[in-house]
């Protein structure tokens, strides 16, 4: 009987070593390198949230995240429902509307909050967009209106260079989604009126509980200024026109996790051992550049960032460049598969709504070591899924 000839995909050889860890999800991201499930056993579970032990576990979460963020004593920073897309939400439906807006996005989750404002909401917005891949000129925009953006583009991986642009005396309020660039990036925080982030993303933590960090300024249009639509309970951040301070203290509006909590406590003194937000940006850094020199050493990859200035540390989004692939879409698609299936690298796709390609996490919680342990398997998911698609041809 003759023996079948293996197919030409087959023969690509494969690396000899793997990473230890293969998720590079961007959310939920990889847990924080020393993670068990022992560690959260201090956790305050079946106590209520407000008795003296609760209590204390959610005030520490704040101050511990001011302190490693170093954010200024006199911002408030809260614990809220709905994960980031709650702390966001809330400052929109709380703060816009007392002037007009400028919704700036550059990717699907900043694309996602001009929907909001401009479908849901119905405010007067003037709206800038770029491709992915691309920035908006953050220097073009009137900062006398109130201005939603997003630091960290996730499903892009294009963030902003700095906060530069941002003047500091400016008339309206710039609110923040900084979810993938905190504890990752340095946020200018006199620049950011509101900012957001939640627990499942640089640092590795849960989903669920947002942060909402308000400068003074947004602290005042709170008190000063009532939108003309309703708010639920969830939203709402006064009461009879005062701020609601507890909330800033660890009074959380609804029952929090305390599981969650215990985690993100976890996570932050893990962040403080490897140097806080230094070390944390130390981390992403190296992890990005072993990206980033792998696609200067081979032409068949890039990054979809195109201003090397506006490259993520922490969301890594490449394209495919080679003439030969015929299917873009199915053939980055083939190669995610590919590492998924060797268990070399997790979740690795492109955001649904981005171009086709690939998105590594790089953010602290990624061991550096694991990302140039997968990069042979990249390299060799590429040629395997190239030697196959001209089988097919
Ligand atoms: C920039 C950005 N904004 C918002 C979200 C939504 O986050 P969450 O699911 O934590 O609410 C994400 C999630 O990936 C994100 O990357």
């Amino acid at each position: 009987m003759a023996m079948q000839e293996p197919a030409s995909h087959d023969l690509v050889r494969k690396p000899d070593t793997r990473p230890t860890n293969p998720r590079f999800s961007s959310g939920p991201c990889a847990k924080i390198p020393t993670f068990e499930l022992t560690q959260l056993s201090d956790a305050p579970l079946g106590r209520s949230h407000r008795a003296a032990v609760g209590k204390a576990k959610l005030h520490a979460a704040i101050e511990e995240t001011r302190d490693i963020l170093g954010i200024p004593a006199d911002y408030r920073i809260g614990i809220v429902p709905a994960s980031d897309t709650g702390a966001v939400e809330m400052a929109m439906w709380s703060l816009l509307g007392e002037r007009p807006a400028t919704m700036v996005a550059w990717e699907s989750f900043g694309a996602g909050w001009v929907t909001d404002v401009v479908k849901q909401l119905k405010i007067d917005a003037e709206v800038k967009t770029a491709d992915y891949g691309e920035i908006v000129d953050m220097a073009a925009v009137d900062y006398d209106t109130d201005v939603v953006f997003t630091w960290n583009g996730t499903t892009s991986g294009v963030r902003m260079p700095s906060g530069e642009a941002i003047p500091a005396d400016r008339g309206g309020l710039t609110i923040c989604d900084a979810t993938s660039a905190a504890f990752a990036q340095d946020l200018p925080w006199d620049k950011l009126d509101v900012t957001t982030f939640s627990w499942q993303k640089v640092l590795g933590g849960e989903a669920a509980h947002g942060m909402l960090i308000l400068s003074p300024r947004a602290v005042e249009r709170l008190e000063s200024y009532t939108p003309a639509w309703p708010l639920p309970k969830i939203f709402r951040l006064t009461k009879g026109g005062k701020l609601i301070e507890g909330i800033f203290k660890g009074e959380t509006i609804n029952t929090p996790s305390m599981l969650a909590v215990e985690d993100y406590l976890v996570a932050l003194d893990w962040a403080r051992s490897v140097g806080g937000l230094d070390g944390l940006k130390a981390r992403a850094d190296a992890n990005a550049q072993a990206i980033w020199d792998f696609c200067d050493a081979n032409d068949w990859i890039a990054n979809l960032a195109a201003d090397p200035a506006t490259r993520s540390n922490t969301s890594v989004c490449l394209k495919f460049t080679d003439a030969r692939i015929t299917d873009g879409a199915g053939f980055a698609k083939a190669v995610a598969k590919r590492l998924e299936a060797e268990g070399v690298a997790l979740d690795v796709g492109a955001y649904r709504d981005a171009p086709a390609g690939l998105r590594i996490w790089c953010g602290g919680t990624v061991e550096t070591a694991d990302i140039k342990a997968m990069l042979p398997w990249l390299a060799w998911a590429y040629e395997a899924t190239l030697a196959e698609q001209s089988e097919a041809a």
